[in-house]
Parts: structure tokens; sequence; C-alpha cells
């Protein structure tokens, strides 16, 4: 087994490392303080190529591999888990449902734009009543003409305000459960779509949250990615694509937090000499690099899988869960080492920890991760036992 990158995969490492450092971090603690979406930096991400990476090509993208794909999430979340997160959203939960589901004519319209940045691309399935159990969606699509009409609301929608279509989950049929679903790509200027107010969060708050609300909004039929009753196929097989995002972000903010603890620990002197030389904090910086390799090596396992065409939902879920765990347990380290300063806005560990925490819920919460990944472990034994 062979862990070198190939030219392309260093080259979007180092693009995205070079962009974070001198595009990301010169405003990642003001725009934390006032809610502030970097609009020009994730423009100019999108020019070079970072909003298709998955996308081939013909459709405007990049037509990177997945290994690239959390690469680059990393390494902007390293600096700016927002602008990770916005990344992967139009990435993951948008661009490649349109790839995986969509006719030609569908990517021609939706994915190109994504993937050329001329468009973000936001993913609506959660609800107010419809959190972790996805399947009891009660946005409704009734089918009139050429046209569904959609009513409903959907909630913690990541990119709200700036996105210009949502891959959004809708019920066509109420009698058919979980096969009553559907997926439609709904543009913004839709009429009959509009965007509820911000929600004021604890992390990520350069990125915008925001309901979006549906009042009979005329949505073409030719918008219908896949078949009726595939909706839950659609939304859970992005989530696949987008919780390996979701674990690239959160491995991104835990080595962040360990950059900053490493550059503190050589500055900052205790009892005549500086935090590196004792051995508590030597045991600390040890932890917290052997849980970012760990699952680092999780993820890159989900990343081969998925480029190998397999399934990769229980490699998804393990990266998420791991990665995330990791980035909430280093960074809680990462204050600690810093003392009463880490507990100020004056070092970046407190945004880190802020951070951290929503890696652990959004995309399937930890208990989701776990349930997904003992549904995939059982099928495994099931099949390996006839
Ligand atoms: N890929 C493709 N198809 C899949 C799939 C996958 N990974 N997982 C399930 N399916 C298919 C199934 O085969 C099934 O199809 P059939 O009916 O044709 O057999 C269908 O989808 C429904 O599957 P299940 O019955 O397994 O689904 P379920 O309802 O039992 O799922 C659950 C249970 C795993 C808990 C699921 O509801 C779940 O993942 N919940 C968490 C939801 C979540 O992650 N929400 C996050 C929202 S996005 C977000 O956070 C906002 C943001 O902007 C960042």
């Amino acid at each position: 087994m062979d862990l070198t990158f190939s030219e392309e995969q260093e080259m979007i490492r180092r693009m995205a490392r070079e962009f974070a450092q001198d595009k990301l971090a010169p405003g990642v603690a003001e725009r934390d303080r006032t809610g502030t979406v970097a609009r020009e930096q994730i423009k100019e991400l999108a020019q070079l190529g970072f909003c298709g990476i998955f996308a081939p090509p013909e459709y405007g993208g990049s037509g990177l591999d997945s290994i690239s794909y959390v690469l680059a999430i990393e390494e902007l979340s390293r600096v700016d888990a927002s602008v990770g997160v916005i990344i992967s959203v139009t990435n993951s939960l948008a661009g490649y449902p349109i790839l995986t589901f969509g006719t030609d004519e569908q990517k021609r319209k939706f994915l190109t734009p994504l993937a050329k940045g001329e468009k973000l691309g936001a993913f609506c399935l959660t609800e107010p009543g419809a959190g972790s159990d996805a399947a009891a969606q009660s946005t409704v699509a009734v089918r009139d003409g050429d046209y569904y009409r959609v009513t409903g609301a959907k909630h913690f929608v990541t990119s709200g305000k700036y996105a210009d279509l949502y891959v959004t989950t809708v019920v066509t049929d109420k009698t058919k459960g979980t096969k009553g679903t559907s997926s439609l790509v709904i543009e913004k200027n839709s009429p009959g779509l509009t965007v509820g107010p911000a929600e004021h969060k604890l992390g990520i708050r350069g990125s915008d949250t925001h309901a979006i609300i549906f009042d009979d909004c005329q949505v073409p039929v030719a918008n219908l990615l896949g078949k009726e009753g595939e909706g839950m196929k659609v939304a859970l097989s992005a989530l696949d694509s987008g919780r390996m995002g979701i674990g690239a972000q959160a491995l991104g903010i835990a080595q962040g937090a360990l950059d900053a603890s490493l550059q503190y620990v050589h500055q900052r002197q205790q009892f005549g000499q500086p935090l590196k030389n004792f051995q508590a904090i030597q045991f600390k910086l040890a932890d917290m690099e052997m849980r970012i390799q760990a699952a680092r090596l999780l993820l890159w396992q989900a990343a081969l899988k998925k480029d190998r065409g397999e399934r990769f939902t229980k490699e998804s879920a393990m990266a998420k869960l791991f990665c995330s765990e990791t980035a909430m347990w280093v960074t809680n380290q990462a204050v600690q080492i810093h003392g009463g300063y880490g507990f100020t806005t004056e070092y970046p560990v407190e945004r880190s920890m802020r951070d951290a925490k929503i890696t652990e819920i959004y995309e399937g919460t930890s208990e989701i991760q776990r349930l997904v990944i003992a549904a995939g472990l059982l099928a495994e034994w099931a099949r390996a036992h006839g």
C-alpha cells in the first residue's frame, strides 16, 4: 500500500494551504466576531476550482479525486472552519448528488455553474420535526402539470442566505414512507421561496445558517433528481460524501489547534523555562498528534473507498465520528495548554473549540454515525455468514 500523494493531490494541498494562510488567516477572527461570511475569498476559491472538486471538466469542474477533496477541506479548515464547511457543502451536498443522480441536462444547468463557482449550493433536509430522524419529512411537493408546488420549511441550512440553489428533500407520496420522498433542485429565485432569519451560533460563525421556507413554491418537474421515491437515497448518499467533508473539516480544526499549541509552548515561559520542556505538556502534544494522525488515516480510507467506486457509507461515518471527536478532544487540550490565555479571544484556540462542537452534530450526530457504522458492520457479518 502506497500513501504517497500524486502531483495533483500535492498541488491542491499546497494551493489550499497557501490560500488559507494568505487570504483566510488575516480576517478569520474578525469574521468570527461579527458573524460575517468570507464572500470574496469564496469567490476566489471558486475561480481556483475549489467549488467543483468532484465535477468533471466537461461540467466546469476540476475532476479531482476524494483524497484531493479531503486535503483541500482540511487545509482550509485548519485556518477557517467556516470557509471549510461552505466549500464542503457546495461540493458534497449540492454538486455531488447532481453529479450522481442528475441527467446530462441537469448537470449542465445546475452542476456547471456550481463547479465554476458562479453559483453556491446548499442542502435542505433537516426540518423542525425531522433532525436525526431524517425520514420524518413534512415538506410536501404536489404535482401540478409541469411543476411541483412545494410547501414546508427546512431548518439549519448552511449557506442558506448566500446559496443560489438548494438540493431539497420533499414528500411526493405521503402513503409510502421513505419511498414517498423525492429530491428537487430548487433555485433561490423560485416564486414562493423565502430565506428565514440567521441562526446565532456558538461556532462556525463565519458561515450563514438559515431556515428556508417554501410557500406554494413552484418548481419545474424537470428539476427532479433521480426518480420520484428516491429522495432518501439521494439525501443519504449525498451525506456519505458530506460526512467525509465534515471529517476533513474537523481534522483541519484539530490540526489548527495543534499548530497553535506548538507555537505557544515555544514562546510561553513558566518556572523559568518554555512550556515545551515540561513532560505534562509533551504528553498532551503526543496524544494530540497521535489522535490526529489516526483520524487522518480513517478519513483517507473513506476517500480511497469512494474513489474505487465502492459503497463507503460505513467508512465515511467512521471518519466523521472519529475526526469530530478528535477535534473536540484536541481543541480542549489546546485550550488547557494555553491556560487562561486559551480562554480569551487573544489566541485562536477558543474559536477552534467552539467550531469543533458542530462537527459532532451536523450531517448526522455522533449517535447517528454509531448507528450507521453498526448497521454496516452487521450487514457485512450477515453477508459473510450467509
Ligand atoms: N446511499 C444510498 N442509499 C442509501 C444510503 C446511502 N448511504 N443509506 C440509505 N439509503 C437508502 C436505503 O437503501 C433506502 O432505500 P430503499 O427504501 O429503496 O431500500 C432508503 O435510502 C432509506 O434508507 P433507510 O431505511 O436505511 O433510512 P433510515 O430512515 O432508516 O435512515 C438514519 C436512518 C441512518 C438514522 C438516517 O435517517 C440518518 O442518517 N439520519 C441523520 C440525518 C442527517 O445526517 N442529517 C443531517 C442534515 S444535513 C446538515 O447537517 C445541514 C448542513 O447544511 C450541513
